[in-house]
């Protein structure tokens, strides 16, 4: 059973529906004029009175020189300096006690090392990632700072020298500026003599066994290459000469990129960072970079 008195009339909004619609059409689809929800309605005006509100109290309307100010008195500036005193306050006294410790003693505080440490790596992330890469690991010619051979010392101390100066850094009379001589293109030695003292290396380094030309080379290299690299090979911090009495290389241990080193020298350059970064972020990169490596500290490296 139904009520409705005509059940084969086409339906259409005006005859199964009391409200007016708004006389629009689409395609056969018309709009009807209900009034707007007065949830709707009310949410409407809550938003506008808090927007008036908003205006009045924070500075809101652009004008050609910064906005109004608001009766609040509050903006970004202040809410900056207010959240950097608040950082400074936190790392203040901690800075202070790292610009003033003995490294040893920095070392033997263990929050302070960890302070200095996550402070290295941030610094580590944003100066010095893009030439030793994001882990340290390095490459070719970036020398790796995760193993604990080091050209310049890996004590904090000289890291902190190394980093401070640079290496072969110009602009800077303090840096480390030692360097590999280029034997074959200054004619010092003739092409045979550098082929000898390659398989000389190649045996220091555990990558060759002993031959008569690995003989001839290490008399050539007791002449030519011990002053630096010491005799048996062990490097030296003074003048930067990597060790070569192992298999750890900064360009590589191939005959060809031994003949290129030895042929033409080498002289890897490493920005300086003072002026640039301030002395607590140096030694925080240093305590950083130290960590890494398990970082060298009794001795100092035996002198070639
Ligand atoms: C533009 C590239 C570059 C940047 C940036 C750079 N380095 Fe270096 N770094 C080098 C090179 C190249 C060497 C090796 C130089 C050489 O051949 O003696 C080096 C060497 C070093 C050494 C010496 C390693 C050793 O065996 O004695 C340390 C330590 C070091 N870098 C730390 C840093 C730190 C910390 C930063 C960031 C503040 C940094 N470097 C930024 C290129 C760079
Ligand atoms: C004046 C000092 C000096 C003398 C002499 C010298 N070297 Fe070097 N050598 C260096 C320095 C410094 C480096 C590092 C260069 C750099 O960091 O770019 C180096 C680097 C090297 C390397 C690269 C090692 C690697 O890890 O890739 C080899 C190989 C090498 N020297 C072999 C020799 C041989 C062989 C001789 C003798 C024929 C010699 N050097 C003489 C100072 C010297």
């Amino acid at each position: 059973m139904t009520d409705d008195p005509n059940p084969n009339q086409k339906k259409t909004p005006e005859n199964t529906h009391p409200t007016e619609t708004t006389g629009h059409e689409w395609d056969g689809i018309r709009e009807y004029n209900n009034p707007l929800p007065r949830w709707w309605v009310w949410c409407f005006l809550i938003t506008v009175v808090w927007g008036i509100g908003y205006v009045i109290y924070y500075p809101a309307i652009p004008l050609l020189h910064g906005s109004t100010p608001g009766t609040s008195g509050w903006n970004q500036y202040d809410q900056l300096d207010r959240s950097l005193a608040a950082a400074k306050a936190l790392h203040g006294p901690l800075d202070e006690k790292i610009a003033a410790l003995e490294p040893e003693k920095i070392l033997s505080d263990p929050s302070l090392r960890t302070f200095a440490i996550q402070g290295g790596k941030a610094a580590f992330a944003n100066n010095c990632a893009q030439c030793h890469t994001s882990s340290g690991g390095g490459g070719k010619g970036y020398p790796n700072l995760l193993d604990d051979e080091w050209m310049w010392g890996g004590k904090i101390e000289d890291i902190v020298q190394t980093i401070r100066h640079g290496i072969r850094s110009s602009g800077d009379e303090d840096t480390h500026s030692s360097a590999m001589t280029a034997f074959g293109k200054e004619g010092l030695l003739t092409k045979d003599q550098i082929l000898d003292v390659i398989q000389h290396v190649r045996v220091i380094s555990g990558n060759a066994e002993p031959s008569d030309a690995s003989a001839r080379g290490q008399t050539l290299f007791t002449q030519n290459c011990a002053a630096c690299h010491g005799e048996s090979g062990q490097g030296s911090h003074e003048v930067g000469a990597p060790p070569l009495n192992n298999d750890i290389w900064l360009y590589g241990g191939s005959e060809d990129t031994l003949y290129k080193t030895i042929y033409g020298g080498r002289g890897g350059v490493m920005p300086h960072w003072a002026g640039r970064l301030d002395d607590v972020t140096i030694k925080k990169l240093a305590i950083y970079v130290h960590s890494l490596s398990g970082g060298e500290k009794s001795a100092p490296h035996p002198a070639p």
